[in-house]
């Protein structure tokens, strides 16, 4: 199949123009796809028109796929699909408005977090509720040494957000889905397990701790080591057309949505996501 990539910015990121994923791709094409992941992180395919039966084809090309705890928020017959979506039905939303209102890596609150996600728009406002992601192995590679001192060889202990006391979300877990996102520790710094690149792997929508430290001690050096991620020369960020697909490396970056109009009632962003389940972070 032909198709270009072309860099979307110094930080992180490639689109992938004259590729129809409503179509099987060949084992070439998605070598050549798989290779565009691991080097650019975040690659967003242009002018798709996807089925939920051909973007779950697709993304199982990358791995087995999660479902996710918000087991109410998915697509009508499709359990992997999640709808990330500011839509309501009797006053009621249809999928989750708000998945990514912090910094994160998408099911970092799990022992397997996840390799990838795809997110594919089906509407999109004009204005607001673009994606940002940000390169996680810059922020190792830049790490000043007193905190990579402090961070280095330590475990972080994460947790669902929508778990979470401390956080307020529009949509929480019930008391069923709470059980099954039980907290869980992660190294601070991985090891990517295709490139073998390290990368800082905490976030504050779901890094609640360092384990064993004192809780002040642990606030402050999460708090350094988030600002320290989120530097704008870190960071791409998305704006949204209609037929996007996007699909992130969550080993490689962490990402997160404008929430700035989700209170407008005219706001309307409505997406598919699947996401890959990946390996214990090491
Ligand atoms: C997510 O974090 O899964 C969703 C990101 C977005 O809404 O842009």
């Amino acid at each position: 199949m032909i198709f270009d990539i072309h860099p979307l910015s110094d930080a992180l990121g490639a689109e992938v123009i004259g590729l129809d994923l409503s179509e099987p791709l060949d084992d070439e094409s998605f070598a050549r796809v798989h290779r565009a992941h691991l080097e650019h992180h975040v690659l967003v395919f242009r002018d798709q028109t996807l089925s939920p039966q051909a973007q779950i084809g697709f993304s199982k090309r990358f791995g087995p796929l999660d479902q996710h705890p918000a087991d109410d928020a998915t697509l009508d017959g499709f359990p992997e699909i999640l709808m990330v979506s500011t839509k309501r039905e009797n006053g009621k939303y249809i999928g989750l408005p708000d998945a990514g209102p912090m910094w994160h890596s998408d099911l970092a609150y799990k022992k397997k977090t996840a390799l990838g996600t795809m997110l594919y728009a089906v509407e999109v406002p004009t204005e607001g509720g673009d994606t940002g992601f940000a390169n996680m192995h810059a922020a190792y590679d830049t790490l000043p040494p007193a905190l990579k001192a402090a961070v280095e060889g330590k475990r972080g202990v994460f947790l669902a957000g929508r778990n979470n006391a401390k956080r307020s979300f529009k949509r929480r877990l019930n008391q069923e889905q709470k059980s099954k996102t039980p907290p869980v520790t992660h190294p601070i710094i991985r090891t990517h397990p295709e490139t073998g690149r390290k990368s800082v792997f905490a976030n504050p929508q779901h890094t609640i701790a360092i384990d064993g430290m004192d809780e002040a001690a642990s606030d402050r050096i999460l708090s350094d080591l988030f600002a320290h991620c989120a530097r704008p020369e870190f960071v791409y960020r998305h704006k949204w057309r209609v037929g996007d697909l996007t699909f992130w490396d969550n080993r490689s970056v962490l990402h997160i949505a404008d929430q700035s109009r989700l209170d407008d009632p005219g706001y309307i962003r409505h997406l598919h996501r699947t996401t890959i389940e990946g390996d214990a972070p090491f």
